[in-house]
């Protein structure tokens, strides 16, 4: 297969190509990022020289280059991890999300339809569904109530995805994974925030309470699930991709600080997420009876291979925390 894979040096869409190389899903594989702070090509050092990939630079809201892009490479398929992803800068600073992950994948949609390219996976998430109640999880028909402007780009693009296979028939096949932890994640979301912070001894800061339920994956499986669902999923369809390990928030943190040999003392509670979800949960029942997909890294094992990683890799993590990230971390942190 030749694949098309967008923000492929971010932190899923990089772990897709390293997978996807070693496990020769793809004969040759094409990445376009905009190398936004998210954005890294140390995460693609371990493939940089393999013959079958190539790096473009670019936007996925360029719709001249998408359209160049795809008549030059003519990929099988489109998996389009592409995104801004985080959920408070999106409070702090909406429009980049509606830009990128609204416009850009009307863009992408556009440019598949014109090409034809056989098939596109878009990755979406299960915070689309917004908060779920005890004791339910939600499946890939219950109603969309996204609480944060990430999520409601993310839900807007889920909309438009749908509506090109039903009006034009675009072979589109949607993905909502739960939360992804694992190497090479940003230190902006919670488990590496955590991780890092805890190895230079500086606070933790928990929103709220600390009682918010997520459902946590590890990245390779997310990423197995991708291919599982370009594979066998049926166009126009949705598939749910959980970790079945849900976890509170304080639990998680606890457990990277024992594994670390760091006190508790290091959580501290600080003022919550406006529109915080306190619960996510979803069933992954549709996309296993599809594929036969079911995650296989317990979340024990995960989180170690986890810290692992971040412990040995203190140079990647001073890098990304360096610049921009100082900035970001006053603005969301500074007066919480
Ligand atoms: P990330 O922020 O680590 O990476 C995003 C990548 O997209 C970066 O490489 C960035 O440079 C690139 N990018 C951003 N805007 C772009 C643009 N306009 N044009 C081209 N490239 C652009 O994100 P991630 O955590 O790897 O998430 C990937 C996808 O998975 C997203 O769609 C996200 O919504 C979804 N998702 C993430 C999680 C999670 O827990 N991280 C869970 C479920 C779904
Ligand atoms: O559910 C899938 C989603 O998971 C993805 O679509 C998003 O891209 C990804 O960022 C993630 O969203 P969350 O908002 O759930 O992840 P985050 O790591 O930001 O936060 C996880 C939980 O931890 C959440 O309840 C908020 C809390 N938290 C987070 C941070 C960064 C804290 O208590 N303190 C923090 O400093």
């Amino acid at each position: 297969m030749k694949l098309l894979v967008t923000g492929g040096a971010g932190f899923i869409g990089s772990a897709f190509v390293r997978l996807a190389l070693a496990h020769n899903w793809a004969a040759r594989l094409v990445i376009l990022d905009k190398l936004t702070y998210a954005g890294n090509l140390e995460n693609l050092a371990a493939i940089e020289t393999d013959p079958r990939y190539r790096f473009v630079h670019g936007d996925i809201c360029d719709l001249a280059l998408l359209g160049k892009l795809l008549d030059d490479e003519r990929p099988d398929a489109i998996v389009h991890c592409a995104a801004e992803s985080h959920v408070d800068r999106s409070i702090l600073g909406p429009g980049a999300f509606v830009e990128t992950n609204v416009r850009g994948t009307f863009c992408l949609l556009e440019a598949a339809r014109a090409a034809q390219t056989p098939r596109f996976l878009h990755v979406s998430t299960d915070e689309v569904y917004g908060s779920i109640e005890e004791p339910h999880a939600a499946h890939e028909s219950f109603p969309l109530r996204p609480s944060s402007p990430y999520s409601a780009s993310k839900a807007g693009s889920d909309l438009l995805a749908l509506s090109y296979f039903s009006t034009f028939k675009t072979p589109v096949v949607i993905t909502r994974a739960s939360n992804n932890y694992g190497p090479y994640q940003f230190p902006e979301k919670l488990i590496p925030l955590m991780i890092s912070n805890a190895l230079e001894d500086l606070p933790l800061p928990i929103y709220g309470d600390g009682l918010q339920v997520r459902d946590w994956l590890f990245v390779d499986d997310h990423c197995r699930a991708i291919w599982a669902a370009l594979n066998h999923g049926r166009e126009g369809e949705i598939y749910n991709i959980g970790g079945s390990r849900a976890l509170p928030n304080r639990e998680v943190v606890s457990l990277i600080l024992a594994q670390l040999g760091k006190p508790e003392s290091l959580m501290t509670p600080v003022a919550d997420r406006p529109g915080h979800d306190r619960r996510y949960a979803i069933t992954s029942a549709k996309l296993a009876a599809a594929s036969g997909w079911q995650a296989e890294v317990p979340f024990e094992q995960g989180i170690i291979r986890t810290i692992q990683w971040y412990r040995e890799n203190r140079a990647w993590i001073d890098r990304v925390k360096s610049g921009e990230y100082q900035g970001y971390y006053q603005r969301n942190y500074g007066d919480r």
